[in-house]
C-alpha cells in the first residue's frame, strides 16, 4: 500500500536520507527504528509533504505522491501523528477529534471511542490538562478520525511510562484490523518490535536492516546495540 523506493531527502543541501525503501502492506504494523539522529523524523516528514522529496518514489495504492502537498498527502489518507503530540491543548477532546475528521462528513466520535474507551469520558476536558498518556491516546484517536489508509506515529512512547506505553500498544493491532495500516518510529524497541510485524532499522540516513520484528527482536546486534544486553 506504501512502498518507497530510493528515497532521497533533508533540508535544504544537507542530505538526511539516502536510498531509503520500504514497504508497508494494508493491516500491517511496521516499526522504524535506529538512534537520535539517524533520520527518523525526517523520513516521516518526507513521507508526508512536510519536506521535499529529493529523489526516489513515494507510491500509496500504486499512485506516486512524492512532489505533493501535504493537504493533498492528507486527503489521500496518510495521517501523521507528529513527535509531541501537538494537541490543540486549549481545545476539548472533543474538538481535538472533531477536527481530525475535516476530510469526512459524517463526524460519528463512536469507532475511536470504543478503540480508547478512557477518551469517553473526558470529551469536555481540555486536551492539555490530560495526561501524557490520554493525551498521546487523543493525538492517536484525532489521527483515526479521517479513517486513513495509513498513520505514521512519531516516538509513541515519548515521556511515558511503560505501563502506559503497553496499554497503547496494545490498541494498535485493533486499529491495523480495521484498515489503518500503521508506520511506528519508537525509541522503545523492545515494545516497538513486540507490537510490530516487520522492522526496519535506519542508521545514519540508510537503512542498514529490516525482516520480521520476531527475528529482529532475537539478532544480537540489535539486541546489544538498542536493547543493551547480550
Ligand atoms: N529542520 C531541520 N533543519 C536542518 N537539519 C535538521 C532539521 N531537522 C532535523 N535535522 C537534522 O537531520 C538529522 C536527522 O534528524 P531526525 O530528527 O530526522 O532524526 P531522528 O531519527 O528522528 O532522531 P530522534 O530519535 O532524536 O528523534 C539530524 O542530523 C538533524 O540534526
Ligand atoms: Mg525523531
Amino acid at each position: 500500500m506504501l512502498d518507497v523506493e530510493n528515497l532521497a531527502a533533508g533540508y535544504g543541501r544537507v542530505q538526511v536520507l539516502w536510498d531509503v525503501s520500504l514497504q508497508v502492506q494494508r493491516h500491517e504494523i511496521v516499526a522504524l527504528i535506529g538512534p537520535n539522529g539517524a533520520g527518523k523524523t525526517t523520513l516521516l516528514r518526507a513521507l508526508s509533504g512536510i519536506i521535499p522529496v529529493a529523489g526516489g518514489t513515494v507510491r500509496l495504492h500504486g499512485k506516486p505522491i512524492n512532489g505533493r502537498s501535504v493537504e493533498d498527502i492528507a486527503y489521500r489518507g496518510v495521517t501523521h501523528v507528529p513527535e509531541g503530540r501537538r494537541l490543540f491543548a486549549g481545545l476539548t477532546v472533543r474538538e481535538n477529534l472533531l477536527l481530525g475528521a475535516w476530510r469526512r462528513r459524517d463526524k460519528n466520535l463512536e469507532p475511536v471511542l470504543e478503540l480508547f474507551p478512557n477518551l469517553r469520558g473526558r470529551l469536555n476536558q481540555v486536551a492539555g490538562s490530560m495526561s501524557g498518556g490520554e493525551q498521546q491516546m487523543c493525538a492517536i484517536a484525532r489521527g483515526l478520525m479521517s479513517q486513513p489508509a495509513l498513520m505514521m506515529i512519531d516516538e509513541l512512547s515519548l515521556g511515558l511510562a511503560p505501563k502506559v506505553v503497553e496499554e497503547i500498544m496494545q490498541r494498535l493491532p485493533d486499529i491495523a484490523a480495521s484498515g489503518t495500516a500503521i508506520l511506528v518510529v519508537e525509541q522503545d524497541v523492545d515494545a516497538a518490535l513486540t507490537v510490530a510485524e516487520r522492522a526496519y532499522v535506519l542508521e545514519n540516513g540508510h537503512i542498514t536492516m529490516d525482516g520480521q520484528a520476531a527475528s529482529l527482536l532475537a539478532d544480537p546486534k540489535i539486541r546489544m546495540a538498542y536493547l543493551g544486553v547480550a
